[in-house]
C-alpha cells in the first residue's frame, strides 16, 4: 500500500505540471484557431459583397442582405479568441494587441458597429447607400490589420 501510495504521489507530482502546461498550450492553439476561423467566415461573406459593390458580380440585393446579416452576427466573435498570451504560435496577430488592448477593442467595436449599420442599411435597398456603408465597414478591417496584423 505504502509503495503504491508513494508511486501515486510521485506520478501526480511529476505529471501534473506538464499536463497543465499542455492544456494551456492547447487552449492557446484553440483560441488562435477560433479567431482565424471567425475571420475566415467573415471574409467568406464579406468578399461577395465587395464583388457586388465593385461591379465584378451582378448586383443581387437578397444575396447582399444575407451576407450583411451574416457579417453583422459574426463580427462579435473574433474578440473572444484574443486571450492573454496567445501572441505566440501559428498566428499573424502582433504582440502590441495585448499592449494596446483598449485601442484594439475599440477598433473591433468600430467594426461591429459598422457591420451592424451595413445590415440595417442593406434593408432599405438603396444601392448607393449600401455601397457607401460597405466601404465604411471595409475601412474598419483595414485600419485594424494595418496596425495589428502581420503581413503574410
Ligand atoms: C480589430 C481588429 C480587426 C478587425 C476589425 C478585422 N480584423 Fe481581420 N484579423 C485581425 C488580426 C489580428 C488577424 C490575425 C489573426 C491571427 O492570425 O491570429 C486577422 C486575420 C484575418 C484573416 C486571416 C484569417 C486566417 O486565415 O488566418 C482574414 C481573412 C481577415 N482577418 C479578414 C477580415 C475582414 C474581412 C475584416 C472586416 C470585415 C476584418 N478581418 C476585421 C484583426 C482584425
Amino acid at each position: 500500500m505504502n509503495i503504491l501510495k508513494t508511486v501515486a504521489v510521485f506520478i501526480l507530482i511529476s505529471v501534473t505540471p506538464q499536463t497543465i502546461a499542455h492544456d494551456q498550450g492547447d487552449t492557446i492553439e484553440q483560441a488562435i484557431s477560433y479567431r482565424q476561423s471567425a475571420f475566415r467566415m467573415i471574409a467568406w461573406h464579406f468578399k461577395p459583397m465587395g464583388g457586388m459593390v465593385k461591379g465584378k458580380v451582378d448586383w443581387n440585393l437578397a444575396h447582399f442582405q444575407g451576407h450583411a446579416n451574416a457579417v453583422a452576427a459574426l463580427a462579435r466573435l473574433p474578440i473572444n479568441g484574443f486571450i492573454p498570451d496567445s501572441d505566440f504560435g501559428d498566428t499573424h496577430a502582433k504582440s502590441i494587441i495585448w499592449e494596446e488592448a483598449d485601442d484594439f477593442a475599440e477598433k473591433m467595436q468600430a467594426f461591429v458597429d459598422q457591420a451592424s449599420n451595413l445590415q440595417e442599411i442593406a434593408q432599405n435597398g438603396d444601392r448607393d447607400q449600401i455601397s457607401d456603408q460597405f466601404i465604411q465597414t471595409a475601412r474598419t478591417c483595414k485600419s485594424c490589420h494595418k496596425k495589428y496584423r502581420e503581413k503574410n
